[in-house]
């Protein structure tokens, strides 16, 4: 059962997801850590960048491997992962640029990278704290609702729900139709999981993840078998927990 915690607002939410982040780093200065980009961590980004600059975290020896990447988009584009990695946080923190990983969106086998980016994962020793967000469908990195969970890194169609959400991003004909994303299995293997969520427009999914069956259908439902999964939620995202069950 994953470990619910809910916030007045996105402010602290990201203000629990650094401490938690940060107290990771302070216990291990080589910590492996999983990234999400989508506009939730955002401020937890900030956080950990005002606490780089307070001279309170070192990055010089973090390792991070992001969840996804588009496909056929750039590495430079503006709306691509890589550049929104360095935007809002690489380029501000003292991390090595060798030492940051995202699956290649361009490479020439989807399928090939897939298999390298899992070996690059658990050749560094497997992810010790993975954070994610959450898409209004429930998915995770980009495991999109489907028969099945998968649980490699594969190239994902995004769902018509995924492309709106991401319209905002893109011109119409710049808007990609697939991602590369780490897997179920790599998610799933990381020794803690920490999924944040803000905003009305997650409620359901998080009411499905959190409260409904463990099905494919909602990627993140399956969180709830892992044995160290934190949920921080602001009221808005948990409007929709029933508090009985809890
Ligand atoms: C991004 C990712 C996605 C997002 C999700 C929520 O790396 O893996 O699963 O976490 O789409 O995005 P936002 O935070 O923009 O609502």
């Amino acid at each position: 059962m994953a470990y619910v915690r809910v916030f007045d607002n996105e402010t602290q939410v990201a203000g629990a997801a650094a401490v938690i982040i940060a107290s990771a780093i302070l216990h291990k200065p080589n910590v492996i850590l999983g990234l999400a980009t989508g506009s939730t961590p955002i401020p937890t980004y900030r956080e950990l960048i005002r606490l780089y600059q307070n001279g309170v975290l070192d990055f010089s020896r973090v390792i991070t491997f992001n969840l996804d990447e588009y496909c056929h988009l750039p590495a430079e584009h503006a709306c691509s992962y890589h550049y929104f990695m360095r935007k809002h946080l690489f380029e501000n923190i003292n991390i090595s640029a060798g030492n940051t990983h995202l699956p290649n969106g361009n490479a020439p086998d989807l399928a090939k990278e897939g298999i390298r980016y899992d070996m690059a994962i658990e050749t560094a020793g497997g992810i010790d704290l993975q954070l994610l967000g959450i898409g209004r469908n429930g998915h995770i990195g980009f495991n999109e609702p489907a028969e099945q969970f998968t649980y490699e890194s594969h190239v994902a169609d995004l769902t018509p729900s995924t492309m709106e959400a991401n319209s905002r991003f893109f011109e119409e004909e710049d808007m990609p139709f697939q991602a590369i994303s780490m897997g179920i299995g790599s998610i799933m293997s990381a020794k803690e999981i920490l999924l944040i969520a803000t905003g009305m427009d997650k409620a359901e999914a998080i009411r499905k993840s959190l409260q409904g069956d463990i099905r494919p259908q909602i990627q993140a439902s399956i969180l709830r078998t892992h044995p160290k999964a934190v949920y921080l939620l602001d009221q808005a995202a948990a409007s929709q927990l029933d508090c009985s069950k809890a």
